[in-house]
Formats: C-alpha cells, sequence, structure tokens
C-alpha cells in the first residue's frame, strides 16, 4: 500500500473525515499553486519578495558575517525565484558560496537547475531529490563548510505548532554552531486579507483544495463529483490558524474501487484538507525556544504582513 492509499484510507474512515494537503502537490498541483502565488490575494509571495528586495544587502551580510564562504541550502526549492534575488546579490558581491535546491520532485529540480544555468552559469548548483531529512542527515556528516539552510513560503505554516516543533528540532539537530536557518513565517493580521488569501474569487484555491479528490478519483479509481463539495476557509484570530475544507452539499456515497471503499458523507459534512498557520513574533520565539533555536535577526515587508527570521543554535 502506497503513503497515500494508506492516509486516504485512514482519513476518510476517520471522525471527523481529514485529507492531507501534502497530497495536492501533483502535475496539476503543482500547476494551480504557481498560479495561486501569481494572485492578487495571496499577498505571500510578493511580500516574501519583497522583503528579499528590501533586506538583500543586510541578509546576505548577516548569512556570512566573516566571508569564511558557506552553501546555500534550500529545503522545498520550487521555481527558486525568490532566491535568484539572492544568488544574483551574493554574485554581485563576490561572496563565495554554492547553491544546494532541495526537493521531492524531480522535476522541480531539473526545471530549476536548467534556468539557473542560463541565467547564473557561474553559481555552482548542486540539486538534491529526496525527503528533507535524509538529505539533511548527510549533509550534517559530508561538509564542515558553514551551511545557511533556507524554508520559504511559510511553508512551516502547513504543520500545526507540534509538527512544526518537530520540524525545527529535526534542523537544529543539523545545524554546527557556525550554521544558520533562514525561515518565512506568514504574520496574524486582518482576518479578512486572510480569508481572500485562502478563498480567491477566480476559484484557483477552491481547484487546488479539489484537487486532491480528482487525484483520488484518477489514482485510486474513486468517483467523487467536485461540483457537490464546496471549498470553505476559515480563519481563527485567536490561534492564528487557517483551515480549509471541503464540505459534502448533501447526504451522498462515495466509492473508491482501488481501496474497496464506499464512504458515506451526511450532508454538510466536512473533509479538512489543510492548516495554514499565522504566526507573531511571541509565538515564533516560543518555537525557537521549545526547538533550541535562537533567533539572530528578522525582517519584515513594509506592511508586516510576512517575516523571514535568522536562527542559530541554541547551546
Ligand atoms: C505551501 N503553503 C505554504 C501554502 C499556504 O499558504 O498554506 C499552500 C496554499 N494553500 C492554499 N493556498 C496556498
Amino acid at each position: 500500500m502506497t503513503s497515500f492509499e494508506k492516509e486516504v484510507s485512514e482519513g476518510l474512515l476517520a471522525f471527523p473525515k481529514q485529507l492531507s494537503s501534502k497530497f495536492f502537490y501533483d502535475k496539476k498541483g503543482d500547476a494551480l499553486f504557481q498560479e495561486i502565488m501569481g494572485l492578487q490575494e495571496y499577498y505571500l509571495t510578493r511580500c516574501e519578495t519583497e522583503i528579499f528586495e528590501l533586506h538583500k544587502e543586510f541578509l546576505i551580510k548577516a548569512f556570512d558575517e566573516e566571508k569564511q564562504g558557506f552553501d546555500l541550502i534550500e529545503l522545498g526549492a520550487g521555481d527558486g525565484k525568490k532566491t535568484k534575488i539572492l544568488l544574483r546579490a551574493l554574485l554581485d558581491t563576490n561572496y563565495d558560496f554554492t547553491y544546494k535546491p532541495i526537493d521531492i520532485s524531480q522535476n522541480a529540480l531539473d526545471g530549476l537547475e536548467e534556468s539557473l544555468q542560463k541565467e547564473f552559469p557561474k553559481i555552482v548548483v548542486s540539486p538534491e531529490q529526496g525527503e528533507y531529512f535524509e538529505v539533511l542527515k548527510s549533509l550534517k556528516t559530508s561538509s564542515r563548510r558553514k551551511k545557511v539552510i533556507m524554508v520559504l513560503g511559510s511553508n512551516i505554516g502547513n504543520l500545526l505548532h507540534p509538527r512544526a516543533i518537530e520540524f525545527l528540532k529535526g534542523l537544529r539537530n543539523v545545524l554546527h554552531e557556525q550554521d544558520a536557518l533562514f525561515i518565512g513565517f506568514d504574520q496574524k493580521k486582518d482576518p479578512q486579507t486572510i480569508l481572500d488569501a485562502y478563498n480567491d474569487s477566480q476559484g484557483v484555491t477552491e481547484a487546488f483544495n479539489k484537487n486532491i479528490l480528482t487525484r483520488i478519483n484518477d489514482e485510486l479509481d474513486g468517483d467523487f463529483d467536485l461540483d457537490a463539495f464546496k471549498h470553505w476557509e476559515v480563519y481563527d484570530p485567536e490561534t492564528g490558524t487557517a483551515k480549509s475544507y471541503l464540505v459534502s452539499s448533501y447526504s451522498q456515497t462515495v466509492t473508491i474501487n482501488r481501496l474497496g471503499l464506499t464512504i458515506d458523507f451526511e450532508a454538510w459534512e466536512s473533509i479538512h484538507t489543510e492548516i495554514s498557520q499565522k504566526y507573531d513574533d511571541p509565538i515564533v520565539a516560543w518555537l525557537a525556544e521549545a526547538s533550541g533555536l535562537e533567533i539572530t535577526a528578522s525582517f519584515a515587508d513594509s506592511r508586516s504582513y510576512y517575516k523571514n527570521y535568522l536562527f542559530r543554535k541554541k547551546e
């Protein structure tokens, strides 16, 4: 049984029903997410780009204060659009660095490597495909050179706090004393702005959320009727958690042949699909403390919608 089969089966038999957002991403899901990142309502990508533009000089100095040379490692590199701003600044100021994008998707890495070769032929790029922690473990032992590990796009927000702490602890364990972590955290703000970002007027986020049903239909021979489910977003300003759901508009039964399952839905029953956590400084400080990390700097966009924090290992 693949992990997709196992998790779909467990998630739809559970009460309340749930499916993990990690299954949004296949070729179509990747393309929909690219589209989301260009949407007016989805401010996150533009804010992080603005941070890179505004603070790049200070940032690259903070990455390598002693100019000793370092490896820039990016987890979940995707198309590397924002990173290219940093790469350009690092090249222009003659830093000694290499770039290692890490991604699960070989497809994404191939595209990135090709575009980097064209735009930045001088940069040493060593992509690595695989699960983050497998690749990171090998990095800890393979090189004593300084490392700066980046996790951008508020990807950490797709994890609830206990899992985010597990993730940060895992990163901490591969850091040496001189290494740094650079992570993007979407900030708490007007709840309406957050709701709009996850419920855009063109319905791209709806299609992205429903892509998980499409994948079940295509890959597991399911018969979900996509029009029978509503995309629904909620945001709790107290916890800072945005949650996405698919809500069944009426009572219905869905069959998933490859799993030998029939799943009953009550009218208005939900499937929880994604969390997108929002943060503020005290929450990030608490996460750092709980993970054995120390914040050394933070960088905001002009509206403080989004922040990137620099961490080092707390001894
Ligand atoms: C990848 N991740 C950080 C995005 C987010 O904001 O949670 C995924 C996304 N979901 C809906 N729109 C974008």
